[in-house]
């Protein structure tokens, strides 16, 4: 299936810098280029990256939304407003939210729904945390968290990015990225048929120009989602070009 290289910019950059990566990002997609793009600007900038985007070929996502489609939740952003101002995708389940704003499985799953309900694709994040990894619990928790972020009906896009891995220049050996890749493939057909052996699945964490032929070659990977090197636009697009 074709890759998609997803850049998460999380909580980084002014307008004008978002407005300029946006420019780079798609003066640089060119037709040969080996994988699909997007990317997920913070809230305030999604309206002017995807006016930068409209009629082109890279996507726009945001990194969160609500469960609810509308109401008393101060702070708080719908999927329909995402869709609204040219978002196509939203992360969801993010381990720096699950860990910062204390979201379960559960809350993960009703805004995976919302988002569908809305016609965002959701980009569904798993991963264990470096303890849980020591102690030979990885493919656990990661088939837990799907089983648990999932709702049925699921169609979307799964990301398996192990939290020691994040931001820190860590990544798993090709070995253990494979092996969690084929165990969340087989969850998903498992429990999808047909749809979970088409569904996309990500890997993020410390994924640079340097590390992405050989992550992206791997069996069961469909991609990457990208942080730290998706703020800059040479080596963003040179991941995507490790895609082919
Ligand atoms: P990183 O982040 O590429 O900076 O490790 C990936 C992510 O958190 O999505």
């Amino acid at each position: 299936m074709r890759p998609l290289i997803a850049g998460n910019w999380k909580m980084h950059g002014t307008l004008r810098e978002a407005g300029a990566l946006a420019e780079a990002v798609r003066a640089g997609a060119t037709a040969g280029l080996p994988a699909d793009l997007l990317v997920c600007p913070p809230f305030p900038h999604i309206h002017i990256v995807a006016a930068a985007m409209l009629g082109q070929t890279v996507a726009v996502g945001a990194q969160d939304c609500h469960a609810a489609g509308k109401g008393a939740h101060t702070g708080d952003v719908s999927a329909a407003m995402l869709r609204d101002i040219g978002a196509t995708h939203v992360i969801l389940g993010h381990s720096e939210r699950r860990a910062d704003h204390g979201e379960t499985d559960a809350a993960v799953r009703a805004k995976v729904e919302a988002a569908l309900a809305a016609g965002l694709v959701p980009v569904v994040c798993v991963g264990e945390t470096e303890a849980q990894r020591l102690a030979g619990e990885a493919e656990a928790v990661v088939e837990g968290q799907l089983a648990g972020s999932l709702p049925d009906g699921f169609a979307g896009i799964v990301a398996y990015e192990p939290v020691w891995a994040i931001g820190t220049g860590r990544t798993p050996t090709e070995d253990d990225i494979a092996a969690i890749h084929g165990t969340i493939r087989a969850a998903l057909v498992a429990r999808f048929g047909p749809a979970g052996q088409a569904t996309r699945i990500l890997y993020g964490g410390s994924m640079k120009p340097g590390n992405a032929k050989a992550i992206l070659a791997l069996a069961h990977v469909d991609g990457g989602l990208v942080g730290g090197a998706s703020l800059v636009a040479a080596d963003f697009l040179a991941i995507a070009a490790a895609a082919g």
